[in-house]
C-alpha cells in the first residue's frame, strides 16, 4: 500500500502528515523531498520505544550532529523539569532555529518536544513522529503544546505547528493493547463529532482496526487525521469549531486529576470515560436521544475496558472532580462548560451547567 499524503494549512503554517507502514527508513527522502536540511536534531525519544527502531531512525537521519533526548513519558514529567532538561541540552549543543528538535513519542513526549521546540529562541523546526495510535490519530496535528502543573492538566502551553509529521503504522506493534484502545477512545470521539458514516465503518471494521490490519489501520488512521484537521484549519487557536474536539475533556481531565495522573487511568481511558458521561449526561438533559445514546454505549462496551465510574471513584470523590471541572481552561466563569452530543456526528458548544446539577449527576453514577 502507498503511503498517505495529506495537507494541513492553517494561517500560521502548512504542513504535511504522511502516513504509511515502515516509513522512518524512508526518513532522508522524506525530509529531502520537503527541503529540510539540519545541522543539530534533538531527538527526544519515549524510552519505552523498541530500541531497535530508535537505532534505525537515528542511522536513517543524514545530519551532522544527532543527540538522542532520552524521555520517560508520563503525565508528571510533562513538567517544567523536563523542558528545563531540554533547554539546557539545547543549550549545551548550541542550537540555533535552523535546527531542529524530533519528537518519537506518543501524546506526551509530542506535547513536550513541541512546548520546548516554541520556547527555545521563540521558535525552533520541529518534526513529529508519533508512536501511539493516539497521537497518530490526534495529539500530532493540530499545534497545541503544554505541560502539566499542580493546578491542572495542560495548562501551561503554547500553538506551535509542527512542520512535518510521519506516522509510520509499524511504530504501533510494539504499543500495550491498552494503549491501542486509548488510540481508539480518540478515534471514535472524532466520528461521535463530525461523520456518522465513519462512526458506522468503526463499528464494522473496529477488530480489524486494533488488530493493526492493513488497509483498515491506514485509512482508519487518515479519517481521523481528516476530521481534525478540518476542523483545524478553520478555527486553529480555538476559538469556536475546534472547541467540539473536546468532547469528553472537561470530564476526562477532572477524572485524571482527581486521580492525581495515576496509571490506574491513562488520558485515552479518561476520555473515553468522559465521553461516556457526556452521552449519559446530554440524554438525560434531552439532547441526545435514547437511539444514538445506545449505539455508543454499545460501541464503547466492544472495547473491553473497566468503563464505570465506580470502578474509579466513591462518592467522596465528587466534590474534587467538580473542583477540577471549574478549573478546566475552557471555563471562563462559575458555571461548567460542557460540550453535549446532539447526534451521532453532531455536537452542541458551550453549554453552561451550575455545578449542582453535575454534581447530582454525579452522584447518581456513583454507587458509594
Ligand atoms: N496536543 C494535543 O492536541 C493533544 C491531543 C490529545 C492528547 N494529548 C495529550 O497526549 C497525551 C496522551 O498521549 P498518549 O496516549 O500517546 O500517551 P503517552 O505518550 O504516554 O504514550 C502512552 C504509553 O505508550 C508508550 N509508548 C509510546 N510509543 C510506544 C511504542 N511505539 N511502543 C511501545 N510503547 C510506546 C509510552 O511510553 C507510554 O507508556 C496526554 O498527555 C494528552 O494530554 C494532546
Amino acid at each position: 500500500m502507498k503511503n498517505i499524503n495529506l495537507n494541513v494549512i492553517t494561517k500560521s503554517k502548512s504542513y504535511p502528515i504522511i502516513i504509511g507502514k515502515n516509513i522512518i527508513y524512508q526518513i532522508n527522502n522524506i525530509l529531502k523531498l520537503n527541503h529540510f536540511n539540519f545541522e543539530k536534531v534533538l531527538l527526544i525519544a519515549d524510552t519505552k520505544i523498541p530500541k531497535k527502531k530508535l537505532i534505525i531512525l537515528k542511522s536513517k537521519i543524514k545530519s551532522e550532529k544527532i543527540i538522542i533526548h532520552p524521555f520517560i513519558a508520563n503525565e508528571r514529567n510533562k513538567s517544567f523539569k523536563s523542558i528545563n532538561l531540554i533547554l539546557e541540552k539545547l543549550f549545551k549543543y548550541k542550537f540555533n532555529r535552523n535546527d531542529c528538535i524530533i519528537s518519537f513519542g506518543g501524546g506526551i513526549t509530542g506535547d513536550v518536544s513541541g512546548f520546548a521546540a516554541s520556547i527555545f529562541k521563540r521558535g525552533i523546526k520541529f518534526i513529529n513522529i508519533p508512536t501511539t495510535l493516539l497521537a497518530q490519530v490526534d495529539s500530532s496535528i493540530g499545534g497545541k503544546t503544554g505541560i502539566n502543573n499542580i493546578h491542572g492538566k495542560n495548562l501551561i502551553g503554547s500553538f506551535l505547528q509542527p512542520d512535518l509529521v510521519i506516522s509510520d503504522v509499524s511504530m504501533l506493534d510494539s504499543l500495550p493493547k491498552r494503549d491501542l484502545t486509548c488510540g481508539y477512545g480518540e478515534i471514535l470521539k472524532h466520528s461521535i463529532i463530525s461523520d456518522i458514516k465513519i462512526f458506522k465503518y468503526l463499528k464494522k471494521n473496529y477488530s480489524k482496526i486494533l488488530k493493526l490490519k492493513t488497509p483498515f489501520i491506514e485509512k482508519t488512521i487518515a479519517d481521523s487525521c481528516k476530521i481534525k484537521r478540518n476542523i483545524v484549519q478553520k478555527d486553529e487557536k480555538e476559538k469556536n469549531l475546534r472547541k467540539t474536539l473536546n468532547l469528553g475533556h472537561t470530564f476526562a481531565h477532572a477524572y485524571e486529576a482527581t486521580l492525581a495522573f495515576s496509571k490506574k487511568l491513562n488520558h485515552g481511558e479518561a476520555v473515553i470515560l468522559g465521553i461516556i458521561s457526556s452521552a449519559k449526561f446530554s440524554l438525560e438533559n434531552n439532547i441526545l436521544n435514547k437511539k444514538d445514546y445506545e449505539q455508543i454505549i454499545k460501541h464503547i462496551n466492544l472495547l473491553n475496558l473497566p468503563m464505570n465510574l465506580n470502578y474509579y471513584f466513591k462518592k467522596k470523590d465528587i466534590n474534587t472532580i467538580i473542583r477540577y471541572m471549574i478549573l478546566d481552561k475552557k471555563n471562563n466563569s462559575s458555571k461548567i462548560n460542557l460540550i453535549l452530543i446532539k447526534k451521532i456526528g453532531k455536537v452542541i458548544l458551550d453549554l453552561k451547567f451550575d455545578k449542582l446539577k453535575i454534581k447530582k449527576f454525579l452522584n447518581k453514577e456513583l454507587l458509594n
